[in-house]
């Protein structure tokens, strides 16, 4: 999918299929203008009520004239309208026009909306025509059988198109497109998408940008980092633990963020065995190691002025002859020992590894995001992430990026009282705590334990992965925590 935007004036336009977003009750500039060029056709579709202008509606007019045909997009009312209900409408647009006829389409650049100007507005419809139009269909003999858009123009009133909006347009597509990648990765099964799968596309994003550099440790050089942890999750695989490392260090001097991103290829449980009924949704147990490299490429690609680390510890976690079992005790990187008390609870037992490791990049922040724990998806559901952190001040700063791309956060605790439950008898921590209750919270605390730096916990698990479809997130991987990374990065200042 292409996008351009023009000045080009409305009687430019022929032969073709034209969108106007529309509100059920105020007249849009671009409304006026539409008007005014084919004899008041909006505004008599509105008296007659074939076309509402409410959110989520939408209605093909034939003006007969020059144009083949014009696409009506409800934006409800003008009071109500926001980000979310601009993006509600594109989709609605996008949707629409895959059972239209056109692969390129014109689209009239909506102004004077109510907290969005055409510079955001611009930014808002590539990206969310993008991910509206996102399917997955690597496995399918058969594509889908309805038009795919290849070519979006916006058409401005302005006399010119300004830098500014081109600069946020080309943006925008370019964190919709790392979002697709987050996606497809996540949405691989884990037959396909290995440790190596993740190397190869790490590697791949490197020879893509030569602002990247990218290293992939072995399981050798894994070995020799001491990453016993990792290395006891891997144990049970046939498959190579892979531990990659992405750098875009664009300031020597600048402030250095790490990424670290839970990289479970295939998540069985191990010998701690998961029910069978839907361990196959256990394949996007990597959708923190998605969501790190789709962040990194996408943050290379931006030229944001900072330092960008992403550390991803890949493995599967499979129970065989040579898994690890409950009851083995292991030292880790850091030289703290961890008693397995169950072999499901291995994000904890990686991310430990790869926390340590960041401690190498002296980071002013390092971020981490897992498909963590079950329990973060009874206590928030599929809509929020759950936040923890050991510097309460980034949180506005987290909740602002939240607010500015609908991927919403919710600060949670990491509470003192819980920390002796997952005191272990035998070494110095235990891998799950005592109770069962609150494990959010407890695996964060297993966590902080490798923590010596400004460091923010998302755990991502209920967000990841969508079982209901919705706006511009089809079933499947999300992709969920890369907007919001980008923007959090975009404005930071530690
Ligand atoms: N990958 C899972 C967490 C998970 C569960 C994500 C459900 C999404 C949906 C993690 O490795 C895990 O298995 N956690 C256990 C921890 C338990 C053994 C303390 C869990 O949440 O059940
Ligand atoms: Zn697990
Ligand atoms: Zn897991």
């Amino acid at each position: 999918m292409k996008f351009t935007i023009s000045a080009k004036p409305l009687k430019q336009i022929a032969n073709q299929t034209l969108v106007l977003f529309s509100f059920s009750d105020a007249e849009t500039p671009e409304e006026k203008q539409v008007n005014r060029e084919f004899d008041g056709l909006v505004a008599k579709l509105k008296k007659t009520k074939d076309f509402t202008g409410k959110l989520g509606s939408a209605c093909v007019a034939y003006p007969a004239a020059r144009l083949k045909r014009l696409l009506l997009v409800g934006l409800g009312k003008k009071n109500e309208f926001n980000l979310a209900a601009f993006q509600k409408a594109i989709d609605t647009a996008a949707k629409k026009l895959k059972n239209l006829p056109d692969e390129k389409v014109s689209v009239l650049l909506p102004s004077g909306l109510p907290k969005l100007d055409r510079v955001a507005a611009a930014a808002a419809l590539s990206q969310t025509f993008l991910l509206s139009a996102y399917e997955f269909n690597d496995y399918k003999s058969q594509a889908n059988e309805h038009t795919q858009i290849t070519e979006v123009e916006l058409l401005t009133t302005q006399k010119t198109v300004s830098a500014k909006i081109k600069d946020s347009l080309l943006a925008a597509e370019v964190i919709g497109r790392s979002v697709v990648f987050a996606r497809n990765l996540g949405n691989h099964p884990g037959n396909a998408a290995t440790p190596a799968l993740l190397a190869r596309h790490a590697l791949n994003l490197a020879k893509e940008n030569k602002a990247l550099k990218v290293k992939v440790l072995g399981r050798k050089q894994v070995r020799k980092e001491r990453m016993n942890a990792l290395l006891a999750v891997a144990a049970g695989s046939e498959q190579e633990p892979k531990f990659i490392i992405l750098e875009y260090r664009p300031r020597a001097k600048g402030k250095t963020v790490v990424l670290i991103g839970k990289g479970i290829t295939f998540d069985s449980g191990g010998l701690s065995i998961k029910p069978a009924e839907k361990m196959e949704e256990m394949k996007f147990d990597m959708a923190g190691a998605a969501t790190v490299m789709a962040i990194v490429q996408a943050a290379a690609a931006l030229k944001l002025p900072v330092n960008l680390i992403g550390l991803v510890p890949a493995t599967e976690n499979l129970p065989s002859g040579r898994a690890m079992k409950p009851g083995d005790i292991v030292k880790s990187r850091s030289g703290k020992t961890i008693e397995i008390i169950s072999t499901d609870a291995e994000g904890r037992m990686v991310l430990a590894d790869a926390l340590d490791y960041a401690k190498s990049y002296q980071p002013d922040l390092v971020i981490d995001f897992a498909t963590l724990t079950g329990a973060i998806v009874v206590a928030l559901g599929d809509e929020l992430i759950g936040a923890f952190t050991n510097r309460q001040a980034l949180l506005p700063k987290l909740e602002r990026a939240a607010e500015l791309t609908g991927e919403k956060v919710w600060p949670m605790p990491l509470e003192p009282e819980y920390k002796e439950l997952i005191k272990s008898d035998f070494a110095d921590l235990r891998n799950i705590a005592a109770v069962r209750y609150g494990d959010a919270i407890n695996a964060a605390l297993f966590l902080q334990h490798f923590v010596s730096f400004p460091w923010i916990h998302l755990d991502i698990a209920g967000v990841a992965w969508a079982t209901r479809e919705k706006p511009y997130r089809p079933k499947g991987a999300t992709g969920t925590g890369v907007r919001l990374m980008i923007e959090f990065l975009k404005n930071l200042k530690i």
